[in-house]
């Protein structure tokens, strides 16, 4: 199979790539920086998600290397740290572009391609994030649910063009690279939040940290890639983070949220540090 991948730099994009082309795919991976060695059968080709221009370079230049893509497997993603009060609309607008609008760029590109084969495959990499919210990650969390509402979308209009859709919703991973963590800018020591921004985004590192086996994903992800047909959803989480979603499927949403600010920030309200009061003075 050819594979166009994005984010194949890093992460679980990168471990993905690795085990495709271990399953024996032929796979051109999109980044803006590439270290490390090469590896046969994986080609690494510049692609900035956000940019029109260079994702139709990278489009062009993949047909060239190795074809057309019987499969689009998006991986590439951002994430930012802060307070909905204090992260800015310009930050929201970045993580946006990058995790939900990236995607769209790049799927606008294979969908001509895939249709005129009459067959094609879609992965788009959404979260667990993509299906509840937890503090201190709404630009994320509101890119991946943009990504789960669109996928919807997108599988129930391609699906007469032989194109399926699949959104991967990892749990923790141990994998993901610091350097794509950004935090707001208004995320200061004086902000009204900052103790519980402390502690939440503490909890969060410390579940990466100890989160699954990137390559374990990888190789899930070349196993689906072999069934006759793609599941909409694949989530690939552990079982304390699937019996998170399940719960707030069930519970009343304010149940749901009491449970999720305590496992994050330890139930009753931290107090503000007494500099924190007000940033202005
Ligand atoms: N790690 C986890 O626990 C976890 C959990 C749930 C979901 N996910 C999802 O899995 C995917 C990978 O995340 P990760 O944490 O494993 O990886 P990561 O180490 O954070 O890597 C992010 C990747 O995205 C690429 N990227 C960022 N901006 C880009 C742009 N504008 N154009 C092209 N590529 C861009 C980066 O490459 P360059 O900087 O070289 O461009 C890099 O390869 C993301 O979609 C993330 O939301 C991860």
């Amino acid at each position: 199979m050819i594979i166009w991948l994005t984010g194949g730099s890093s992460g679980l994009g990168m471990h993905t790539a690795q085990q495709l082309v271990k399953a024996g795919h032929i796979v051109v991976a999109g980044a803006r920086s590439f270290h490390g060695d090469q590896q046969p059968g994986l080609f690494r080709l510049p692609l900035d998600v956000t940019d029109d221009a260079g994702a139709e370079a990278f489009a062009e230049q993949a047909m060239l290397l190795a074809g057309p893509p019987d499969a689009l497997v998006q991986c590439a993603g951002i994430l930012m740290l802060g307070s909905c009060e204090e992260t800015r609309v310009d930050e929201y607008r970045r993580i946006l572009e990058t995790d939900f609008l990236g995607m769209v760029r790049m799927n606008s590109l294979v969908l001509p391609i895939m249709r005129e084969k009459g067959k094609g495959r879609i992965i788009m990499f959404s979260s667990i994030n993509g299906l509840l919210g937890i503090p201190f990650q709404s630009a994320y969390t509101a890119a991946k649910h943009a990504v789960e509402g669109y996928a919807e979308c997108l599988s129930m209009e391609c699906k007469p063009f032989g194109i399926e859709v699949c959104l991967i919703e990892p749990g923790d991973h141990r994998s993901g690279s610091d350097s794509y963590r950004y935090r707001s800018a208004g995320m200061t020591d004086a902000s009204p939040y900052a103790a519980e921004f402390a502690k939440g985004t503490a909890v969060i590192h410390r579940d990466e940290q100890g989160g699954s086996d990137p390559d374990k994903l990888g190789r899930k992800i070349a196993k689906l890639l072999g069934r006759r047909h793609l599941p909409l959803r694949k989530r690939i989480a552990s079982p304390d983070q699937r019996l998170a979603v399940a719960l707030h499927r069930l519970l009343p949403g304010n149940l749901n949220s009491r449970i999720l600010r305590s496992y994050y920030l330890g139930g009753k309200k931290t107090e503000a540090p007494a500099h924190s009061e007000g940033r202005n003075g």
